[in-house]
């Protein structure tokens, strides 16, 4: 009970927030430039205050994923109540951006998503250039846990290195990119991402599109965390206790195309966390277990 009624006043003081927060960034925002790589076409941009702003264009891989922008900002949303460490995440509509939407191509060219810039290095740049120091952004198991936890529950297996910002100044851990998340149509995955056939059982425990460099390998190869020491994550009892009207209004207003299929799949797999994160768990270890053996 302690935990529903967490959820529902976090919910409330988001929804209050955000009602009266808004995008606070002038829509005339100006210099654009080209960031990071990626699938998608990412842009660093300020606006009239200053403040920094990346504004994405998002691909429509072959029209398999044409709701990628409210995706990202319905997984923000849930994340954020959970308490996970995100990025506000906003979307636009393109009429502002038009330069910016490249005229060929599978983009989506109605809307943008814009997000506050974060001053840090994606964890791939991190680890290539302060490896020692990358050891204590883990420093608790736990969070590592609700990480994972998470992932599962909401479906995302796009988790890559570079999906985790470190911010420059204190180290703190962001977690982005989550426009191919939630539940979709295929039955092999949890996620909505645009080419499940290229999943093999590795990449689906590694919740990471095969030949990127994952986050899984990082935390359990790179670093070195015992998948033993994840066995408890305390975000299981806030995910179990978010009440399905608050599930549903989160697909529902950030537009899910599919949002009662959407809705009900994550209601269904929050009744079932226990077992499924018990399970992924369990592949997990063997996982790790064959790496290590194997040296890979
Ligand atoms: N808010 C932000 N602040 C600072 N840098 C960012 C921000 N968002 C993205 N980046 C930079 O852009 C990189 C890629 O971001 P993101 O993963 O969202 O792009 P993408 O094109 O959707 O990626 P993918 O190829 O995985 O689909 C990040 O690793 C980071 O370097
Ligand atoms: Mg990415």
């Amino acid at each position: 009970m302690i935990y529903k009624i967490k959820i529902i006043i976090r919910f409330f003081y988001f929804s209050l927030l955000d009602c009266v927060r808004s995008f606070s960034g002038d829509l005339a925002l100006s210099i654009a430039e080209p960031l990071g790589n990626g699938h998608n076409v990412k842009f660093l941009m300020q606006d009239r205050k200053g403040k920094k702003w990346v504004v994405k264009v998002c691909r429509n891989t072959g029209g398999r994923v044409p709701d990628i922008c409210e995706r990202e900002k319905t997984t923000f949303l849930f994340a954020r109540l959970l308490g996970l460490s995100v990025v506000d995440t906003f979307i636009l509509p393109s009429d502002c951006f038009s330069k910016l939407i490249p005229a060929d191509g599978d983009f989506i060219k109605n809307k943008v998503v814009a997000l506050p810039y974060i001053e840090s290095k994606n964890i791939k740049e991190f680890v290539a250039t302060n490896n020692i120091i990358s050891r204590s952004l883990f420093s608790d198991s736990n969070d590592v846990a609700n990480i994972f936890a998470f992932y599962d529950w909401i479906g995302d297996e796009d988790r890559g290195t570079e999906d985790f910002l470190v911010r420059i100044r204190d180290k703190k851990v962001f977690l982005i990119d989550h426009g191919l998340s939630g539940p979709g149509q295929s039955k092999l995955l949890r996620s909505a991402h645009p080419y499940p056939e290229n999943y093999n059982a590795d990449a689906i425990i590694k919740k990471c599109y095969p030949g990127k460099d994952s986050f899984f390998d990082y935390i359990f190869l790179t670093i070195g965390i015992n998948v033993n020491n994840l066995c408890n994550p305390p975000i299981i009892k806030l995910i179990k206790n978010i009440p399905n009207f608050i599930i549903r209004r989160y697909s529902k207003n950030s537009r899910i195309l599919d949002y009662e299929h959407f809705a009900l799949e994550l209601a269904t797999r929050k009744n079932n966390i226990d077992r499924d994160y018990k399970k992924w768990l369990e592949e997990a270890k063997g996982k790790v277990e064959e790496m290590i053996e194997n040296k890979i």
